[in-house]
């Protein structure tokens, strides 16, 4: 589709004008025109629903000096400490993820020679900032730690598989990229909203992490748009086969591990960086996979102990999957499996197209997730969790650029 610049301004100005201000009045129509998804038309929301009991019609619309909108939500004396069993939950999940990069930087700093970095082009600069990030982790852990208070997870024992710089790269690019999406699956549901200020502040300095680790891998650093959230347990079941274990007092982390799900045939994100030239601010790379490619997935039964609290496997579904859910920036676009396999647990499915705006780039094009499931319900970003009744494994990393 050719598009003008106006269009695209136009589109761009509609876009900011209801991310800025959930309560602005929009003409009704914005919300189907234009691929701009999720707003309702914004004369339908009741009053009572905005908790300054503000009317939507009326806001922004008082000329009296002297008036600033306030949120419903705002706290003149925040504390903040967890105040809920969801927000301490989560902020145990994101303390175990802080503590492992703290672990896994260092560990990498440690671990190669000069002459090894050197040789990937990662130059004593490059290493610094690496260096820097692991300082970061310190200040993260702490808050995160100082919300919880008493029973604060403590640092486990970590393992890595990886032997080489690019390995290396490549795994903090993938762990990031699930630290990062599991904060910003719960954040905005967080009980405490000043708790979810600080872990805001802290979880964007991972977002640049993770972006780092990509230039220094040598892919494009960022396709997406949008970058992805996916539920706690996601990233647990993710985060969980790295953690050999964890001291005796710390108290079990409460979400759920899935099945191990493997994409037998993940494009090589290591390959396609060192031969777009290695270490760089940005390099052309393409998207690592393409529509219709074939994805070949084999899966664990439900039932295994696995994570340093020795938690069995669960599934809430049959054990049967029937689809592949590719989430992606903020979309689930489903692909029907075929070629099943129950008895081996193997799979195939072809990566499906689309695009989450229609003057967009491809949904799935950088490091993304996949899951196996035995519906196609559909899920927007807000209530993304209730996929997990779905799972029946995963999810996996999917390098699809
Ligand atoms: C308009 O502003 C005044 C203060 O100047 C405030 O008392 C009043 O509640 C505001 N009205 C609306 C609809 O927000
Ligand atoms: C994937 O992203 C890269 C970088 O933005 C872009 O050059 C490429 O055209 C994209 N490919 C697809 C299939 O979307
Ligand atoms: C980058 O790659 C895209 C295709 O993905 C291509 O259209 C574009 O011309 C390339 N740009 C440069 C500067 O190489
Ligand atoms: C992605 O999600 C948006 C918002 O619901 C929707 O408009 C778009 O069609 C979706 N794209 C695909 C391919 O599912
Ligand atoms: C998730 O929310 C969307 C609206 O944003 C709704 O259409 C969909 O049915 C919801 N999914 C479930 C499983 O309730």
């Amino acid at each position: 589709m050719q598009l003008t610049v106006s269009h695209v301004v136009a589109l761009a100005v509609s876009a900011l004008s209801m991310g800025t201000s959930g309560i602005f009045a929009a003409p009704a129509s914005q919300g189907s025109k234009g691929g701009i998804p999720y707003v309702n038309k914004h004369d339908t929301v009741p009053a009572s629903q905005l908790s300054s009991a503000a009317d939507p019609n009326t806001a922004n619309k008082n000329v009296s000096s002297g008036y600033q909108p306030q949120s419903g939500g705002f706290t003149k004396s925040p504390t903040y400490a967890t105040f809920s069993a969801f927000d301490q939950a989560s902020i145990e999940l994101a303390t175990h993820q802080e503590y492992i990069e703290l672990d896994l930087f260092n560990y990498g700093l440690a671990k190669f020679s000069d002459a090894e970095w050197d040789q990937y082009g990662i130059d004593a600069e490059n290493r610094h900032l690496i260096r820097q990030m692991a300082q970061q982790e310190i200040g993260h852990a702490t808050v995160l730690s100082n919300m919880l208070g008493k029973t604060a997870p403590k640092a486990c024992t970590y393992k890595y598989d990886f032997q080489d710089v690019p390995g290396f790269i490549d795994f903090c690019q993938k762990l990031t990229k699930w630290g990062e999406s599991g904060v910003y699956g719960f954040l905005n549901l967080l009980d405490n909203h000043a708790v979810g200020q600080i872990l805001l502040q802290s979880i964007t300095t991972e977002a640049r992490q993770q972006f780092i680790f990509r230039q220094f891998e040598g892919l494009f650093p960022m396709p997406e748009w949008f970058e992805t959230g996916i539920p706690q347990s996601w990233a647990w079941t993710l985060l969980q086969k790295w953690i050999v274990s964890c001291p005796d007092d710390n108290v079990p982390i409460a979400w759920e591990i899935y099945p191990e799900l493997r994409i037998d045939n993940n494009p090589d994100a290591i390959a396609a960086g060192q031969a777009a030239g290695g270490a760089s601010i940005s390099n052309n790379v393409t998207a690592l996979s393409y529509e219709g490619k074939e994805v070949l997935f084999s899966w664990d039964s439900p039932g295994k102990t696995e994570g340093p609290y020795k938690q069995k496997t669960v599934t809430h579904t049959s054990g049967y999957p029937k689809y592949a859910a590719f989430v992606s920036q903020y979309n689930v676009t489903y692909s029907p499996l075929y070629d099943i396999d129950s008895d081996k647990r193997t799979a195939k499915a072809r990566q499906p197209g689309g695009q989450v705006l229609s003057v967009g780039p491809e949904i799935i094009n950088s490091t993304s997730f996949i899951a196996l499931t035995d519906s196609q319900t559909h899920y927007t970003p807000a209530n993304l969790s209730l996929i997990n009744q779905h799972v029946v494994a995963g999810p996996a990393v999917y390098q699809s650029g």
